[in-house]
């Protein structure tokens, strides 16, 4: 049975389950040294002394550290270079590194950050997009508070307009949203001999994490090694800001000559790290009396924070989803990522798009209900096709499972006989059905496209057995498990042979980022690569051993035979154990290396237009809730959620990633928000004020498997991890605005909106 397209168990689940696996809080070393962090308590504020003297008093203290002690540079390296990794000079939010403590254990860490004593001259910080793009501004980045802006700009917008016989305008706001992952952001540095660092820690990126270290210490690349440890969760919280801790670390552990150790609680790991971007969208669409769209002006903002750290590639995926997968001759899409006094925002599952989806999603829903259209027809009359343009006028070719996705979803709903206008409802309780279409950009797309690559190596071992080191990361997602089965099926041997390790840069060639949903797609064909190398050697053993052709050789599951004379016509067989010892015997060469550089894209930045991804995934969800009207409570009952990735490689890791990204959708639609006060201090930093979804809130969620396979992925494969998460929001809005007819263009949506007038 191919390992391809079968459940399998997961690889890492029992020791998960059972609580074997080591995070990295639970590793030491002997003369360990423990930091902690002195943060600013302002947003916006110039720094003065620094006074460590009731510090240096806490028994077990070893030292402190500013920016004067780093011997490298002071800056993050990621997009642009702006970010320290120690405050020097100013502090921009408020949680931002100022100093580090060692000591020799946590608590004496704490305890000597706690008693440092900052001098800090407060500043008027910019707390919001509206203030920050205010002409009256102070301008706290450039000249403009802007990150960067682009353009997409598709057709003629006004001669669009003119056409139109309908305009619909609205305004769009989305909220922060905070990872959770459950295990908080840490790391472990080691000096070593010669120089060299090692660091070990939770994170999503090696690659980012070795070029910061390197960067903090002043170290060339080689002498330093990143390894990831098990890691609990990722969803982007772990893409950029482990750069930082590493570096932290690092710095420590360089200067003090001993292994040092940096977990975060929980409360400084919310104050601190990334989250996703507040987006503040406004749409303009035309249409014809049918609802085709024909024209569409959108202007987006985010709320990039402190530092640029990744919202300029977060921006333009967004930009390039704004409209999301409709078909639309006149566009003009203007967006912008701009500065404020608060935490820097970075990737979150979705990166840019679910916010852009919101409103777009939402005014689609608007169209309909203005026009006495169906939402499903509406959708339906515009929706991308193979053969139609984007708004980036990429034509869509193979592997576009949209409409297979709508139909299915519509089916299952029994659309048909749930939905009726929100006119016609008029009980206190009241049951309401709305849907979203989504697509998404699977890889690092043109915005990207010099780090999209991917590395593995393999190695045959003398009893059989075979083992991978790939550049991207597991962190939950299932990714060690499905590579493994992509191994097992391109080597032809069965899936327990084969292991995948976990993340090492010494092991592998920078393979990029574990974003984008591209682990599957680029790690997956960088595989296939490393085996296809591998088995150039093992047919022709296998060849020679039953004395036939190389062509005529087959090795299956395992067992190699001959396919003209199969085992179950009375031909030999030969088990992969034997096979693999005469590969030893014959001294052939049993490492292989295989590499994958993404499929082309072509893109022209100053208008927007070209192809901005090699492939998309696609999805429409449909979403059932519950209201009370005369509480504002609202219970989503059911999500069915019909998602098209290329090929599902493992059934059930594929619904398990539908089933933890739409409970973050809900989240995002009904509950989570981060709230400040007036002088930009985050207010609710731990998991008694951040209000998440459980499992009680846990709607019936209905995965439908959808497989239009693409031609350049392993198998079909196209990867789709992000993909559950991002349309959940606006299905569930709009099935809120089906209930009780109140439309919903600011999330998340709690009770008291549903209450206002
Ligand atoms: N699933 C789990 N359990 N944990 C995670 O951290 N991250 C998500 C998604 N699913 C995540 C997850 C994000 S943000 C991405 S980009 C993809 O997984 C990355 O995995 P892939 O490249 O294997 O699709």
């Amino acid at each position: 049975m191919p390992a391809v397209g079968s459940s399998l168990p997961r690889k890492d689940a029992w020791d998960k389950v059972t609580g074997k696996a080591k995070y990295i809080d639970d590793y030491s070393y002997p003369n360990i040294v423990h930091i902690s962090t002195v943060r600013s308590p302002v947003a916006y504020g110039k720094l003065g002394e620094i006074d460590f003297t009731e510090a240096k008093k806490i028994p077990g203290f070893i030292g402190h550290y500013t920016y004067n002690d780093i011997p490298g540079k002071n800056i993050n390296p990621l997009v642009y270079t702006d970010q320290p990794f120690l405050a020097n000079g100013y502090v921009r939010f408020y949680g931002e590194p100022i100093a580090l403590i060692a000591a020799e254990t946590p608590e004496a860490a704490e305890e000597a950050a706690r008693r440092t004593k900052v001098q800090i001259t407060p500043l008027e910080p910019v707390l919001s997009i509206d203030q920050a793009i205010s002409e009256s501004c102070t301008k706290i980045y450039s000249q403009d508070n802007t990150f960067t802006r682009y353009k997409i700009e598709k057709g003629a917008i006004d001669k669009g307009f003119a056409k139109a016989r309908h305009i619909f305008e609205n305004t769009y706001e989305t909220p922060y949203q905070e990872h959770a992952y459950l295990e908080t952001q840490g790391m472990i540095a080691v000096p070593g001999i010669e120089d060299t660092m090692t660091v070990y820690g939770s994170m999503q990126c090696p690659f980012y994490v070795h070029d910061a270290v390197s960067q903090i210490l002043g170290l060339s690349k080689n002498k330093v090694k990143i390894v990831q440890a098990t890691t609990g969760g990722g969803f982007g919280g772990k893409e950029d800001f482990p750069s930082i801790l590493a570096g932290h670390a690092a710095l420590v552990a360089k200067l003090t000559e001993r292994p040092t150790k940096l977990v975060y609680h929980r409360e400084e790991d919310i104050i601190a790290s990334s989250k996703r971007h507040p987006g503040l969208i406004k749409i303009k669409i035309g249409t014809d009396d049918d609802g085709k769209i024909l024209a569409a002006k959108i202007d987006y903002y985010l709320d990039g924070g402190a530092y640029s750290t990744l919202s300029p590639i977060v921006l333009w995926r967004g930009t390039v989803h704004a409209l999301g997968p409709y078909v639309c001759d006149n566009v003009l899409i203007n967006s912008a990522a701009v500065a404020t006094n608060k935490v820097p925002c970075g990737a979150y599952r979705g990166f840019g798009s679910p916010q852009v989806i919101f409103a777009a999603e939402t005014i689609l829903d608007e169209i309909a209900h203005e026009l006495k259209i169906d939402p499903i027809d509406l959708r339906r009359r515009n929706i991308l096709t193979p053969g139609t343009t984007t708004v980036t006028s990429q034509e869509i070719g193979e592997s576009c499972g949209l409409t297979e996705t709508l139909d299915k979803a519509f089916e299952k709903a029994n659309w048909k006989t749930k939905w009726s206008r929100p006119e016609t409802k008029t009980d206190k309780i009241r049951k309401g059905i709305g849907v979203s279409t989504i697509y998404y950009g699977v890889g690092l797309g043109a915005g990207g496209k010099h780090l999209d690559r991917a590395g593995a190596n393999m190695v045959l071992l003398r009893d059989g057995s075979v083992q991978c080191a790939v550049g991207n990361t597991e962190m939950g997602q299932g990714a060690r498990t499905v590579l493994a089965q992509i191994a097992a099926d391109s080597l032809g041997i069965p899936y327990n042979n084969i292991h995948v390790i976990e993340t090492d840069t010494s092991l592998v060639p920078d393979s990029g980022p574990t974003v984008a949903s591209r682990t599957t797609l680029m790690s997956g064909n960088a595989i296939v690569s490393a085996a296809k190398d591998l088995r150039s050697r093992i047919m022709p053993l296998i060849a020679d051993l039953l004395q036939t052709t190389a062509d005529d050789a087959e090795l299956i599951d395992g067992k190699a035979f001959s396919k003209k004379n199969p085992p179950d016509k009375g031909g030999k067989s030969i088990t992969f154990e034997d096979l693999t010892r005469e590969f030893y015997n014959r001294r052939l060469m049993p490492s292989s290396f295989g590499w994958f550089i993404a499929p082309d894209t072509g893109f022209d930045q100053k208008n927007g237009q070209g192809n901005a991804y090699f492939t998309y995934s696609y999805c429409t969800n449909i979403a059932e809730v519950t209201v009370d009207t005369e509480t504002g409570e609202i219970k989503v009952d059911t999500i069915i959620a019909a998602h098209d990735m290329g090929k599902a490689i493992n059934p059930q890791q594929v619904e398990g990633q539908i089933q933890g990204g739409t409970l973050q959708g809900v989240g995002y639609c009904v509950m989570e928000e981060i709230r400040h006060d007036k002088n930009g201090k985050m207010l609710n930093d731990a998991f008694a004020t951040y209000i998440l979804p459980t499992f009680e809130d846990a709607p019936d969620i209905q995965p439908i498997i959808v497989e239009h396979p693409y031609s350049s992925g392993p198998f079909g494969a196209k990867g789709f991890g992000e993909v559950p998460l991002m349309g959940i929001a606006p299905a569930v809005a709009n099935a809120v605005f089906n209930a009780t007819g109140k439309r919903i263009r600011k999330l998340p949506v709690k009770p008291e909106c549903l209450m206002e007038k």
